[in-house]
């Protein structure tokens, strides 16, 4: 190809922030829209009909408006419900989905004890089962919905403070014992979630594995370019802008935000 690829990265709001930092490491020249569906934020609580319209809808405009070749679904929220739809949509786009790490977490635990920290949307799913059936069958695996953490997340990225007593709430159904063993490791089911994770490593009872699978993701998305010809030759060339579904005008916080992620409002 004779120009940088135009990705598409996806979310209800600012946890796929985490995901566009690792893949903009592996393709600094490619050019970016990253667009936060910030009117239906969060879709952890919709219901799963309703979502897949919604991010369908969302998506036309998007498809239509910037012409990716390629998208990142950066939610696992709709990752969960929603790719097989796109991808019949869209046969001709690769969408790259972010789903609950549960694979590695169950390799990479030795007590056994591994928790799935989501939204309350994604740790509901079929989805997410059929992992946990596949990949962590000889685990005991506790499913942890926090209706709470990304909009905490969202409100640190908005420059809000956030009370270390909320996030510990929120993490501390993760924590089991049994038997003198006890979780070692906490898959982050959501995007967001990686945006907390130093204050979850800091009011967390005892040390496990947060595991995050951006990087994987961001390799996936690498490879998928270079098989359609998109050798990364564009070094530092590269656009990158955030939209926003609501309109609204980020204010100054928000846009210093995004300039540390390397993205321009608009
Ligand atoms: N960042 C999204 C995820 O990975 C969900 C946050 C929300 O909208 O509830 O699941």
């Amino acid at each position: 190809m004779t120009r940088p690829p135009k990705i598409l990265v996806f979310d209800s709001g600012l946890g796929g922030l985490t995901v566009f930092a690792e893949v903009i490491k592996l393709r600094p020249g490619a050019d970016y829209v990253y667009c936060a569906d910030d009117a239906g934020f969060p879709y952890g609580d919709w219901k799963e009909p309703e979502l897949v319209e919604r991010v369908v809808q969302v998506m036309e405009k998007l498809i239509a408006e910037h012409a990716p070749d390629m998208v990142v679904i950066a939610c696992n929220t709709a990752s969960t419900i929603v790719l097989p739809f796109l991808r019949v949509h869209w046969p001709q786009i690769p969408f790259v989905g972010t789903v609950p790490a549960i694979k590695p977490a169950a390799e990479r635990s030795r007590s056994h004890l591994i928790s799935v920290l989501g939204t309350p949307g994604t740790v509901k799913r079929d989805y997410t089962q059929n992992l946990i059936a596949q990949f962590a069958a000889h685990c005991r695996v506790t499913l942890v919905g926090s209706a709470a953490l990304a909009r905490l997340a969202e409100a640190q990225m908005h420059g809000q403070g956030v009370c270390d007593e909320d996030i510990a709430a929120e993490i501390a159904p993760c924590f089991k014992q049994e038997n003198g063993a006890r979780t070692d490791a906490v898959v982050l089911a959501c995007t967001h979630y990686p945006l907390l994770v130093e204050d979850f490593r800091r009011l967390a009872p005892w040390p496990v594995d947060w595991i995050d699978p951006a990087p994987a993701i961001a390799r996936r998305v690498d490879q998928l370019l270079r098989e359609r010809g998109f050798e990364e030759a564009f070094a530092g060339t590269g656009q990158a802008r955030a939209v926003f579904t609501s309109g609204a005008r980020p204010d100054a916080q928000l846009r210093a935000t995004l300039s540390r992620y390397g993205l321009v409002a608009g």
